[in-house]
């Protein structure tokens, strides 16, 4: 594994294609990917406070506030598997979360490999997102029409026969949600820049083309 300990963060727009190129590069290169969306729809399933709080935003497409997102971040980071090389996919999203990463990495005396900025088109998101669906058991994403599954009603990964679709994956909560990205979210593309770590990949070349790309620009063998 040539990938160093230093966290990268998966940065673009709601269907961008941030978790389909973290997964890949945890199965690769053995780095850990956290989701904050992942974690949000787990406490969200498991009924906690955590998952009651943030389930209004999250299904009205808008932020989850930052107290709760840093917070989360920052029990996270206590645990070992912190310690390996990680991946952030979907934080942060605004330049109060990003600079409370700052402040946590530096306690730890971490520092960020890269930002990898995925650019995609809005029309092109829109189509992405109505057509993912995931297998309800090991997780696994699939798309209609750009990862249909191998054998028909069969998860290719786990061969289970349940999927589910995101109740947030609709034209009109994803029309907030790119809004939410466009507004909140783009301050930070500069933020990153100023500090010389930001690059950008272009995320609307098919998927292996994508992934190319990211260990390019990341320099991974
Ligand atoms: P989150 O789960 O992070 O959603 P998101 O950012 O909207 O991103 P997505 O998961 O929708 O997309 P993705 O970029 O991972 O795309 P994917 O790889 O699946 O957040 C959900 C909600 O939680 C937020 O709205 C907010 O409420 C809350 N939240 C989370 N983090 C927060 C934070 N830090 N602060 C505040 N609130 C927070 O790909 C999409 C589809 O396209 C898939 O079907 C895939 O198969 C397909 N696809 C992928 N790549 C390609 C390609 N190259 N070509 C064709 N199809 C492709």
């Amino acid at each position: 594994m040539s990938a160093a300990a230093e966290p990268i963060i998966l940065l673009g727009p709601p269907g961008a294609g941030k978790g389909t190129q973290a997964r890949r590069l945890e199965e690769h290169y053995g780095l850990v990917q956290l989701s904050t969306g992942d974690v949000l729809r787990a406490a969200v399933k498991a009924g906690t406070s955590l998952g009651r709080e943030a389930k209004t935003y999250m299904d009205a497409g808008k932020l989850v506030p930052d107290d709760l997102i840093i917070r989360l971040i920052e029990e996270w980071m206590q645990k070992s598997e912190a310690k390996k090389g990680f991946i952030l996919d979907g934080f942060p999203r605004t330049v109060p979360q990003a600079k409370a990463l700052d402040a946590m990495l530096q306690k730890r005396s971490m520092k960020l490999k890269a930002v990898v900025e995925m650019k995609v088109d809005d029309k092109a998101l829109i189509e992405r997102v109505s057509g993912r669906f995931s297998c309800a058991k090991c997780g696994e994403g699939f798309h209609d029409s750009f990862k249909p599954l191998k054998k028909t009603g069969e998860c290719d990964k786990c061969h289970s026969k349940e999927f589910v679709r995101r109740p947030d994956d609709n034209a009109e909560t994803m029309k907030t949600r790119l809004e939410a990205y466009h507004v909140q979210t783009a301050p930070i593309i500069p933020y990153y820049r100023d500090q010389g770590i930001l690059v950008q990949v272009d995320g609307m070349g098919e998927m292996d083309a994508v992934y190319a790309e990211i260990k390019s620009v990341l320099k991974l063998a």
